[in-house]
């Protein structure tokens, strides 16, 4: 149920976040800035939840867990990832840095979710396989 609802907040993020820059926009602004910013929270408070639920399962261990070693990697390496996604985002919406850094923070940002997206994208893609 958190899984499936992260996922959905996980879709709307990209959705919200990318189709923008695809359809020519330089950046996010009017309905698609504001979805985005209002799926965040949800977005990462599932995270949370779910990263808790699924901790214990994907062991940081290597040798004490059912999963294979490759979906493990992903999902520590999604967490991860979700550091510099946050924390960039934050830093480039207040004054604490000045406008260039904060042009790389925005950058950082959009190359961090494009890491998210291809991990989530592997993991599925892993998953199909191994249904063989
Ligand atoms: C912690 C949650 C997040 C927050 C608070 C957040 C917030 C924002 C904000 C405020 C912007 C607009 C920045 C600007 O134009 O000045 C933005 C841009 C963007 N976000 Fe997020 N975001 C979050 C997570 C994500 C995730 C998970 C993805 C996709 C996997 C994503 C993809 C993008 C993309 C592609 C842009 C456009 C970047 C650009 O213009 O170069 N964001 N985000």
């Amino acid at each position: 149920m958190v899984n499936t609802l992260w996922l959905i907040s996980f879709f709307g993020m990209v959705i919200t976040g990318f189709i923008p820059l695809i359809l020519g926009n330089t950046a996010l602004n009017g309905w698609w800035m504001i979805l985005h910013v209002s799926i965040a929270p949800l977005f990462s408070i599932l995270l949370a939840i779910g990263a808790m639920y699924s901790a214990k399962k994907m062991g940081i261990d290597f040798n004490d867990s059912p999963r294979s070693e490759l979906s493990r990697s992903i999902f520590w390496l999604f967490l991860l990832l979700f550091i510099p996604c946050a924390l960039s985002i934050l830093f480039s919406m207040n004054t604490w840095f000045g406008s260039t850094i904060q042009y790389v923070f925005l950058k950082v940002h959009f190359y961090s979710a494009i890491g998210m997206l291809l991990l989530v994208i592997l993991h599925f893609n892993f998953l199909r396989n191994n249904k063989g």
